[in-house]
């Protein structure tokens, strides 16, 4: 980016009920090298990834990105104070998950404030005394029977004031996510790496097909940033 173009502006949310995915790809195509994002990311990624977790209400994320990714509590930083005002000084952590297979003593849920707990989607499949120990530090709600039904979750966020949400993937929560219809907004970044392999790519499962508007496109070090938001969102 030769000259800062003003972030916050370029990535304000356009309603208070919105859905973002923010993701970042090799150039062809994958969402991961050795098995984690960040070997495809860059400077320019992570100063947008921190501005967008900051102009969030709720940050979303499948279980398996929660564990691979080592997911904790968003740290507030000083550079959103003004972008917060009226909310909590981070955005809470939703994690969708079936089985509960997380590190309940963990930071994610040991480690957050009061007005940030985490949430944690599940569903009756899950075991009742899993479900109980999440409870202790979490909100959980239960939303299905074998599957979270993310419309149902994404009511429930917006119920709770949280309809500003980004979801932070991965691949195979953003595929239900674009099936149900949920997407509003893709931030993809794009990097300068051929990576070949088997990663995903960023929307990895059901399939659904939906027409995009490009928003904008910006360029660091090679890096694109790429803004897209659906037709008719
Ligand atoms: N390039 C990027 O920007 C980016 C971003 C994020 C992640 N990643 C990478 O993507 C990989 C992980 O992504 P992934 O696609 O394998 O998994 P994922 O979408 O992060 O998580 C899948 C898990 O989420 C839970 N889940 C998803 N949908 C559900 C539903 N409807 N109901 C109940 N539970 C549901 C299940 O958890 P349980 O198994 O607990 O039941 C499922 O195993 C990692 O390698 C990570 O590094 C890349």
């Amino acid at each position: 980016m030769t000259e800062e173009p003003d972030l916050v502006a370029a990535y304000g949310y356009p309603r208070a009920a919105w859905l973002r995915l923010n993701m970042v790809s090799s150039a062809d195509g994958g969402a991961w090298l050795k098995g984690v994002s960040g070997g495809l990311s860059g400077a320019g990624d992570k100063r947008i990834f921190g501005l967008l977790r900051g102009l969030a209400d709720v940050i979303l994320a499948g279980a398996a990105t929660v564990r691979v990714e080592g997911y904790g509590p968003v740290e507030p930083r000083e550079s959103w104070r003004a972008l917060r005002v009226g909310r909590s000084a981070a955005p809470p952590i939703a994690v969708v998950t079936r089985r509960l297979d997380l590190d309940l003593g963990g930071p994610l849920f040991a480690d957050t404030e009061p007005s940030a707990r985490t949430i944690v989607f599940t569903t009756e499949a899950a075991p009742k005394d899993r479900r109980r120990e999440a409870a202790r530090s979490a909100e959980v709600v239960v939303a299905g029977d074998e599957r979270v039904d993310l419309v149902r979750a994404t009511r429930e966020l917006r119920a709770r004031g949280l309809g500003r949400i980004l979801c932070e993937g991965g691949p195979r929560l953003n595929a239900q996510l674009s099936a149900a219809g949920l997407v509003d907004e893709l931030c993809l970044t794009v990097s300068p790496l051929l990576i070949g392999g088997d990663a995903a790519r960023i929307s990895n499962g059901i399939a659904a097909q939906h027409a995009l508007g490009l928003a904008h496109v910006l360029e660091e070090d090679g890096f694109l940033f790429c803004r897209y938001v659906r037709e008719g969102a």
